[in-house]
């Protein structure tokens, strides 16, 4: 990813953050229905453009289109309460 910006997704679950790339598996889309601002229903990420679902923890699509496929999960730590990527995996 060098030198080419991308769109995050950050998603905290208790004391656990996890970031997928802002990139739906179905379509290539972004998730986002205005920018930075999402969708979570009954516990899961919902995709603006063709509802697609998504376990907020695995980003697993588990309802929609791509059924099956995932968000691509980016390694963070979280350190002195700032997220960092972890460059030491990935
Ligand atoms: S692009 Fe996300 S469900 Fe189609």
């Amino acid at each position: 990813m060098d030198g080419i910006e991308e769109s995050l997704i950050l998603l905290r679950s208790g004391q656990c953050v996890v970031a997928f790339l802002n990139v739906c598996p179905h379509a290539g889309r972004r998730l986002d229905w205005a920018p930075g601002q999402f969708l979570i229903d009954q516990g899961r990420l919902v995709c603006a453009v063709h509802g697609a679902s998504f376990e907020r923890t695995t980003g697993l699509c588990v309802g929609g289109p791509c059924r099956g496929s995932s968000l691509r999960p980016i390694a963070v730590v979280e350190r002195d309460g700032w997220l960092l990527l972890d460059e030491t995996n990935g």
